[in-house]
């Protein structure tokens, strides 16, 4: 192991050290998410149901795939102590009510998922992205509710919540000491932790990067 790796690893047994290493270590790839054609376009002043549409067909690319994939990896009792529940059906649900086909994952970036996150602690990398997303989708449903006013009211928001759902914010909390607490007794190698949460934020990046709707828009494959 590189003396980087050992500083690394040292580094995450401090109580949110492993939390502040994930959010550090994936940074770069938030911002270019937020900064896709189709993510800008769901928070500017002007979208319209169009834009939001497109938004719940282009992430079920990678949630359709990813979601499925870490929970297969990971036992169900791990998942309970994490206190994880699949976003997928409420996805789905949402696509059913506005009659939308989810985008296809590309198959290579299914292969690359397979690939790259293989058992739990590759999953629980995943995990915290999933997790995170559901974080921020809350403030993603907040700013488009306030942008499109009284349109929102015909929107299903199972997927992002709504503001009658309750804040995803203490469930972030438990999240995230459960994960580290999961980590430092199941053994796993925080390294290994961290390299899969970049992974699985490449591929969900890339996947709404590449969905129909983005190509439609002319978007720009990053990364
Ligand atoms: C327009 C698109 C997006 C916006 C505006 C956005 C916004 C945000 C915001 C405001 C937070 C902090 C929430 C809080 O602290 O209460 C957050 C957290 C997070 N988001 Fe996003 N997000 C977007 C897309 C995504 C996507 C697609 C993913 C997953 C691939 C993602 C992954 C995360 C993660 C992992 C965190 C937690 C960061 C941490 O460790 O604190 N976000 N996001």
């Amino acid at each position: 192991m590189s003396e980087a790796a050992i500083n690394n690893t040292a580094n995450t047994t401090a109580p949110g050290a492993l939390m502040t290493a994930l959010r550090a270590r994936t940074a770069a790839l938030h911002v270019a998410t937020e900064n896709l054609k189709l993510m800008r376009k769901l928070m500017a002043p002007e979208v319209d149901l169009g834009t939001y549409r497109d938004y719940l067909a282009a992430i079920a690319a990678p949630y359709t795939r990813v979601e499925p994939h870490l929970h297969n990896l990971c036992a169900p009792a791990t998942l309970a102590r994490l206190g994880v529940q699949p976003k997928l059906p409420a996805l789905e649900r949402d696509l059913a009510a506005l009659e939308l086909e989810p985008s296809r994952l590309p198959k290579a970036l299914n292969e690359r998922l397979k690939d790259l996150v293989r058992d739990e602690t590759d999953a629980l990398g995943g995990l915290y992205v999933l997790e995170g997303a559901t974080l921020g989708g809350r403030v993603i449903s907040q700013q488009l509710t306030r942008n499109l006013g009284s349109a929102a009211n015909t929107l299903p928001f199972g997927f992002l919540g709504s503001r009658v759902d309750p804040s995803p914010a203490s469930g972030w909390r438990h999240f995230g000491t459960a994960l580290e607490a999961e980590v430092s007794a199941g053994g796993h190698d925080p390294e290994r932790v961290l390299s899969a949460a970049v992974a699985v934020f490449e591929i969900v990046h890339q996947g709404l990067g590449n969905s129909r709707c983005a190509r439609d828009a002319r978007e720009v494959n990053i990364g």
